[in-house]
């Protein structure tokens, strides 16, 4: 029997932004309830002394939070960067109000979404905009570790770090800011999740396994 494909199989993500995106995923889930521990740390009475709980807890926190400043600035190089140019391409859809109107409608079941790139326009802003939450939770992240290590990074980090700090009106509020931050992950988290679940459902597309597998399929057109 003649094999006739009803499906186009196409390159979506590359190996490396599925890696930064899970490493991130990780990164960022460990640094929000480890930050919320920071934050409020539950004492429990020791059996002795030597108990550091909140030590490695706040260890794991900056491992995680170095972690994700490098691959905020490695992700931002790719996007602006990257041979593949699928995430740049979808910037034509945010300068076009038809595109804006499409993806709206098409959430509603009216119409199709043709996209230009890789996202509609509502899920590039969306990206764009926690994507300059995680650098401004880096930067502050930052500035707090400098304040309080002094030498090593710290210290390297001093100078822009006090400039931080002044900009913020102190180390009470850049530490507040740096916990507001924090609900932003959580919102856009579950949001997220539910999106790239029910946009495979609606679209009829791969949706979760795109960034695990790096594959998309498109429906052949006759
Ligand atoms: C998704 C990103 C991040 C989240 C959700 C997050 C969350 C938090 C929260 C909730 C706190 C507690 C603030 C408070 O005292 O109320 C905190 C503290 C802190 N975070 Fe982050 N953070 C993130 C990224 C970073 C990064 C990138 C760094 C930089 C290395 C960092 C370094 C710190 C430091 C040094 C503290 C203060 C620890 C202390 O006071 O002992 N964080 N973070």
């Amino acid at each position: 029997m003649e094999h006739i494909a009803t499906h186009i199989r196409e390159l979506e993500f590359t190996p490396a932004i599925r890696i930064f995106h899970w490493t991130r995923a990780l990164t960022i889930v460990i640094l929000v309830i480890t930050g919320f521990y920071i934050s409020w740390p539950f004492l429990v009475a020791p059996d002795s002394t030597d108990v550091l709980l909140q030590g490695w807890i706040r260890f794991a926190h900056l491992i995680c939070g170095f972690v994700l400043t490098a691959i905020t600035l490695v992700r931002a190089y790719l996007f602006f960067f990257s041979h593949r140019n699928n995430e740049r391409r979808s910037f034509r859809d945010v300068l076009n109000l038809r595109s804006w109107i499409a993806q709206v409608k098409s959430y509603f079941w009216m119409g199709n979404l043709d996209k230009a790139g890789a996202y509609g326009p509502l899920q590039f802003m969306t990206y764009a905009v926690i994507s300059l939450i995680a650098l401004l939770a880096c930067i502050t992240g930052l500035a707090l570790y400098a304040n309080v290590y002094h030498l090593g990074v710290g210290g390297l980090l001093s100078d822009s770090a006090a400039w931080i700090t002044w900009l913020f009106g102190g180390l009470a509020p850049l530490r507040i800011i740096h916990h507001y931050l924090t609900w932003a992950f959580i919102i856009f988290l579950l949001i997220h999740m539910y999106m790239a679940v029910w946009s495979g459902i609606r679209f009829r597309h791969n949706s979760v396994d795109t960034i695990v597998t790096g594959y998309d399929y498109h429906k052949v057109h006759k």
